[in-house]
């Protein structure tokens, strides 16, 4: 991975960057598209594939989140990408099997709301591995998918804070047909739970006609009431968090208008699913 960085630095070549747990999606897909295009022909897409142990509590999914490398290298090389740099453990946290690893990248502000409060290790977990990810792959630009919003403001803030020399790009969104997100661990939603998946997105949809249809700025309480009703109609789903913000900044507020940002974690079964929309 370090000598064709190092080559494509040399050579002038760019490299657009997306970096991936694997079981890939079309989600996956649409940001291996869109570092194409920002590098364009002459640019070369590196997609990373690791589950990144540091982003799991130990009770969470870790050892049975899935996985098919076979299958993800084939959609990797139908979308054209250029290189897909799957590390081992023990390349990505050497000494630490001994206890010989005790470094971490923490951003301290945006990280601590939403899923930073649900999932305390987890952000650092997430900085950590894509600051060494980036220090590996010396990209120009990586995408991250506005299906991780928080993420994706966290990575962006590390980036400047620590001045990496390199650009981040939010790709939308991509959806299964009946709205829910695509997601890796959609995987686990079987039977009668996968229809029940739909109430995050029917949370959205909701919120949104009432911040449109106001005619001053609504009450997040009262937003946030209407969410719980709605997670309830579903028998296997149970409200974790839902929060208005600013988009940029992830600052709470109190009452919700046009362009404010919402999200929302929902358990579905013992799978907790996440979603979110600018309003
Ligand atoms: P993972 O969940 O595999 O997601 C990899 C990238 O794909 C992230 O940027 C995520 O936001 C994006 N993505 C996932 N589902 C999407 C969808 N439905 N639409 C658009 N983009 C989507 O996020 C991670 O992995 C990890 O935390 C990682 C950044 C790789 C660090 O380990």
């Amino acid at each position: 991975m370090r000598r064709f960085a190092n080559q494509r630095e040399r050579r002038g070549v760019r490299i657009g960057f997306v970096a991936t747990m694997g079981y890939l999606h079309e989600g996956h897909v649409s940001l291996m598209r869109a570092a194409r295009q920002q590098v364009g022909r002459r640019g070369e897409v590196v997609v990373s594939i690791y589950v990144n142990p540091t982003q799991f509590a130990p009770k969470e999914d870790f050892s049975r989140y899935p996985r098919d490398l076979k299958r993800d290298l084939e959609l990797c090389r139908a979308e054209g990408v250029d290189l897909v740099f799957c590390p081992s453990d023990a390349e990505m946290y050497p000494g630490k099997a001994e206890g010989r690893y005790s470094t971490y990248v923490v951003e301290e502000e945006l990280s601590r709301a939403m899923e930073g409060a649900a999932r305390p290790a987890h952000f650092r977990g997430v900085t950590t591995v894509v600051a060494k990810l980036f220090n590996i792959v010396l990209p120009d630009l990586a995408v991250f998918g506005a299906k991780d919003w928080q993420q994706a403001a966290i990575i962006k803030r590390m980036v400047a804070d620590l001045n990496f020399p390199l650009k981040i790009v939010v790709a939308p969104i991509v959806r299964e047909p009946d709205g829910v997100a695509m997601s890796s661990r959609n995987k686990y939603l079987i039977g009668d739970l996968r229809p029940q998946a739909t109430v995050l997105r029917r949370s959205i949809q909701a919120v949104r006609q009432l911040v449109a249809r106001a005619q001053r700025p609504v009450p997040a309480p009262k937003l946030k009431a209407c969410v719980r009703q709605i997670v309830k109609t579903a028998p296997a789903a149970r409200l974790d968090y839902v929060e208005f913000f600013e988009p940029d900044t992830l600052t709470p507020v109190t009452t919700v208008s046009r362009g404010a940002h919402m999200a929302l974690a929902v358990f579905v079964g013992k799978t907790r699913l996440i979603d979110n929309s600018r309003l």
